[in-house]
């Protein structure tokens, strides 16, 4: 079953809580909530009492895609903040302080990930998938919407379908970045099953029309 996660840093700041509960309505599966910190990418967005406001209106899980370094240091913070999804990125610290943070989030009941930028290779996942209940292939480099689709990053997702088959079929397989109606398609023929679309969702004139395209 494909699921569609609309990413907020594209929605109406202004008007959060109406953007995010008229989700469910257009066939949205997740919330998805993107964590910045002008470290790990040159932008910064927002953090943990915007996550945990957003948590209490939230009427889907919240996907929380942390793009900061050292992520350790926040996990048990954004768990309790009401992640139900909480995402770090391999590049962001070293092996074992990953694998610990992994283990946490999962001790906190919330479902534990890990993301790859477009130039990390596939294999840097291995060490984690088992520890692992989705896996993110950003399809832009991480810090901005709005961008194009990187298609050179397809082989990789195609590739993670295969380990995630092999080894620990329940994980989910999420992309995120220049996903429209195209190269949704181009996804889930690579074995994506989690579609995150950011400015394609926000700006689409009928987004429940749009739900059922990238699904269909
Ligand atoms: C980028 C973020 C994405 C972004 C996607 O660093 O992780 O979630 O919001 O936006 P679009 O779909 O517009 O590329
Ligand atoms: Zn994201």
């Amino acid at each position: 079953m494909i699921k569609v996660a609309p990413s907020i840093l594209s929605a109406d700041f202004v008007n959060l809580e109406r953007d995010i509960r008229s989700l469910p309505a257009a066939g949205a599966d997740y919330v998805h909530v993107d964590v910045m910190d002008g470290m790990f990418v040159p932008n910064i967005t927002i953090g943990i009492p915007v996550v945990a406001a957003i948590s209490r209106i939230a009427p889907l899980p919240l996907d929380v895609h942390l793009m900061i370094e050292r992520p350790i240091r926040y996990v048990d913070a954004f768990c309790k903040a009401g992640s139900s999804i909480l995402t770090l990125h391999v590049e962001a610290d070293t092996q074992e302080n990953t694998l610990e943070a992994l283990r946490r989030i999962r001790e906190n009941g919330v479902r534990a990930a890990i993301s790859v930028k477009p130039n990390t290779p596939a294999e840097a996942v291995l060490p984690f998938l088992p520890l692992c209940d989705l896996i993110l292939v950003m399809t832009v480099e991480p810090g901005f919407g709005g961008q194009s689709f990187l298609h050179s990053t397809m082989p990789k997702l195609h590739q993670l379908r295969q380990w995630i088959d092999e080894q620990n079929p329940a994980c989910e397989l999420e992309v995120d970045g220049g996903v429209n109606v195209e190269t949704a398609k181009i996804c889930r023929d690579n074995g994506a099953n989690v579609l995150v679309a950011g400015s394609a969702y926000f700006k689409a004139a009928d987004p429940a029309a749009f739900v059922r395209a990238v699904k269909a």
